[in-house]
């Protein structure tokens, strides 16, 4: 691969971050971007200026959604460090949506380095509040005008960034979730477990639905028997119930999760029964009558832990842990946001470090 291009721009006037970051409202000023040709490969990587993008109307993927993306954080320890959080696993996950949609694969080895050049160049905009961080958003598009039904001949991967605070306008305060059992997000062996537009294109009619009734979002069932439970909003979901916590075995319909891998990983290192396999809702809505459900919590890299507080599903409204977030969702938001900001050691190799390097202004 070659060498990263700099057009970097020179900064004026001392960043100032507003106060109510919310997600995904404001960008930095650079991205990173490179180009696929079937003769060249990937090829042409460039930190720029950020700017509008123009294309030609045919471009494949705003007809066909071939397209992929990541969301990852880089933060700010307590010490000044600046941190990124499991990339090697994003990247990994990354080449694993393209496989799915005919995408060429990226070298992982080569899109951590760009990653790290990026954040190092953007780094005065990461917000130092905890709770607060910069959200990377790797993604990829079949960029070739072409009406016809095929993977596209050329791609265009732009990394972005976006500094962020809560996801949820509630902050981590538990949410109102809404069973869905009318429209599903993915099926099994379609794009469930890809990081692609479609998933989420999928999900919006619910939400908006669900929102109109007053919920934050909807808890997804399986897409065959509308059974089984799958996810929550964007995040996969954790059941905490009397004897074991049980999490949607993966199955091609749900996304693997960074955060989902975090915490099954720091369940079992607590010596807590943390058990991946199917879950019906009806099994979750015995469980309350019975008194032996404790908590649900939702994990995703953007709002780390969510509980869930009010769950309702057809007739049955249900109060989860009397509307608290519980002992366990507050244990694992705590454990793993104070690894990434530094107030804990990181003993798993999930921080990579990035090293801050002078870049000439061009
Ligand atoms: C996450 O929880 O990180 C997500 O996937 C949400 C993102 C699509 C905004």
């Amino acid at each position: 691969m070659e060498t990263i291009t700099y057009q970097i721009k020179e900064r004026n006037e001392e960043i100032k971050l507003p106060e109510n970051l919310g997600f995904g409202k404001y960008f930095t000023d650079h991205i990173f971007e490179m180009d696929y040709t079937v003769d060249s490969g990937w090829h042409n990587p460039t930190i720029k200026p950020l700017a509008d993008i123009s294309m030609h109307p045919a471009t494949m993927f705003i007809h066909y959604g071939q397209a992929i993306f990541e969301g990852l954080k880089a933060f700010k320890t307590v010490n000044g460090e600046v941190v990124l959080f499991r990339p090697d696993q994003h990247i990994k996950r990354l080449n694993n949506s393209a496989k799915r949609v005919c995408i060429p694969p990226v070298d992982e080895d080569f899109l951590l380095e760009a990653l790290k050049e990026l954040v190092n160049i953007e780094h005065n905009w990461i917000p130092a509040k905890k709770g607060e961080s910069l959200y990377i958003r790797p993604f990829v598009y079949g960029s070739n005008p072409f009406l016809g039904v095929s993977p596209a001949k050329t791609y265009k991967l732009i990394i972005l960034l976006s500094p962020v605070g809560a996801y949820y306008s509630e902050g981590f305060k538990p949410v109102k979730i809404l069973v869905q059992d009318e429209y599903v997000r993915a099926v099994r062996k379609g794009l469930g477990e890809c990081k692609t537009p479609a998933n989420y294109a999928a999900s919006l009619l619910a939400g908006e639905e669900a929102k109109a009734k007053g919920f934050t979002q909807v808890l997804w069932l399986d897409a065959v028997a509308q059974k089984n439970i799958e996810e929550v909003g964007t995040m996969n979901i954790f059941i905490n119930m009397k004897g074991e916590i049980v999490t949607p075995k993966l199955n091609g319909g749900i996304l693997p999760g960074i955060t989902r891998k975090t915490v099954i990983q720091l369940l079992k290192e607590w010596d807590m029964n943390i058990v991946e396999r199917e879950i019906s809702i009806d099994e979750v809505t015995k469980k309350y009558d019975s008194g032996d459900l404790f908590g649900i919590f939702g994990t995703g890299t953007a709002a780390v832990i969510s509980a869930v507080g009010w769950l309702s599903f057809k007739e049955k409204n249900m109060t989860i842990n009397g509307g608290d977030a519980g002992e366990l969702a507050v244990k694992l938001f705590d454990e793993i946001t104070s690894i990434q900001y530094g107030l804990k050691d990181d003993t798993h190799g999930w921080i990579y470090k990035v090293e801050k390097k002078e870049v000439e202004v061009s």
